[in-house]
């Protein structure tokens, strides 16, 4: 009688032994931790997430992830709305957070057309200023953020979307007033205010070969002057159509002959991209219509396989390429959060991210466990 209980307890230690490496019967695995030597599992917060309002976040976060960057608290419209009044509260939050719960903490972003407020490139009576006057604007404008945080943001965006799809260099202010040095002279200004900080080029689209191509010789140029850039920035605002995962593989591997690669803003949107170009300018906006909301009252069951699917393909070659890979970061916590859902279209419904709007992990948050636990 006494060997049968032996024998049940040894059964039942064994059965739940064996559930540890089962990602579903183990609450405690989580994303970053199976991911852990292959590269960092990031996600962008917003003000109220890193103050705590958002309170249900708060464990997803801290549970899945190693890296934050800031979505829209460290943009130059809200460091520094005025000419010379930098406003740094919600900013400093951000860093705070980031280094209380031990992150890789990525500022974003420093020279980008979009978010940036009318002053910096207007004189007094609304003209273009100087290419000198620019340039000196720009200087302190990263300096003082930077300098900020030095030592504790440990990697920045420099340069946001320099290019379009083309390849052409998008005509922004920063282009059309400084010429196409901006881009040099923000790196050595970045790298003067923190010589320690890893800095980053960053951009939308990067799986077309065109934008590649042109990011490649831009970023060549740079290391051939000896202005270093540690890393290039896929964003990865990626639709159910575009772009094909050999595009975004082929992108990965040719640039990562530079420096290492990030996906720095990845979301998949399910909803039906409403144009024939495909951007992630935020400036780009459509008119809603119901054609354009299909899920207002939950997906469906293909759509929600079909979106796992898509995921797990790009998470696939994410994997396969860890080496070349330093970071996979999310834009945003969960659905009922993502800008995604009034991008391009206001008052969508929409479910491009890993948790939904209950903060529970979606079913591609095993898949992803799992795959990265097979992966040397
Ligand atoms: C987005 C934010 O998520 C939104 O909240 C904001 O209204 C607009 O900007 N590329 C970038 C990000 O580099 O900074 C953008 O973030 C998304 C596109």
């Amino acid at each position: 009688m006494h060997k049968i209980f032996v024998i049940i307890a040894v059964v039942i230690i064994m059965l739940s032994l064996s559930g540890c490496e089962n990602p579903k019967q183990n609450d405690n695995f989580s994303l970053k931790d199976a991911c852990e030597g292959r590269f960092l599992i990031g996600v962008a917060l917003n003000t109220q997430q890193v103050g705590g309002t958002d309170s249900l976040a708060q464990s997803v976060i801290k549970k899945h992830f190693n890296s934050v960057v800031a979505e829209n608290c460290m943009k130059s419209e809200k460091i520094q709305p005025e000419q010379g009044i930098f406003t740094f509260e919600d900013a400093d939050k951000f860093v705070a957070y980031g280094e209380a719960n031990n992150m890789f903490i990525i500022g974003h972003c420093l020279v980008w057309h979009s978010q940036v407020p009318a002053w910096f490139f207007v004189d007094k009576n609304g003209n273009d200023v100087s290419r000198d006057t620019l340039i000196a604007r720009m200087k302190n404008h990263i300096q003082t953020l930077v300098g900020r945080y030095k030592g504790r943001v440990d990697g920045w965006d420099v340069v946001n979307e320099a290019f379009e799809d083309d390849g052409s260099y998008r005509q922004s202010k920063f282009y059309k007033i400084i010429g196409e040095d901006y881009i040099n002279l923000a790196f050595q200004f970045a790298r003067e205010a923190d010589p320690d900080a890893e800095l980053y080029y960053n951009d939308y689209n990067m799986a077309k070969s065109a934008k590649r191509d042109a990011v490649y010789e831009m970023i060549k140029a740079l290391q051939y002057q000896g202005i270093k850039v540690d890393g290039i920035g896929f964003q990865a605002h990626l639709t159910m159509d575009f772009p094909e995962v050999k595009d975004m593989e082929n992108s990965i591997v040719k640039l990562s002959e530079l420096g290492k690669i990030m996906i720095t803003e990845m979301d998949l949107t399910i909803l039906p991209w409403p144009s024939d170009q495909i951007t992630a300018d935020v400036s780009f906006r459509m008119e809603n219509d119901p054609k354009y909301n299909p899920y207002p009252n939950g997906l469906t069951e293909d759509a929600s396989k079909e979106w796992t699917n898509r995921m797990m393909d790009f998470f696939t070659v994410f994997l396969k390429h860890h080496d070349k890979i330093s970071r996979v970061t999310v834009w945003g916590v969960s659905d009922n959060q993502t800008w995604r859902n009034n991008w391009p279209i206001e008052g969508r419904k929409d479910y491009p991210l890993l948790f939904d709007r209950q903060y529970e992990p979606k079913p591609v948050v095993d898949e992803i466990i799992k795959i990265a636990e097979g992966t040397n």
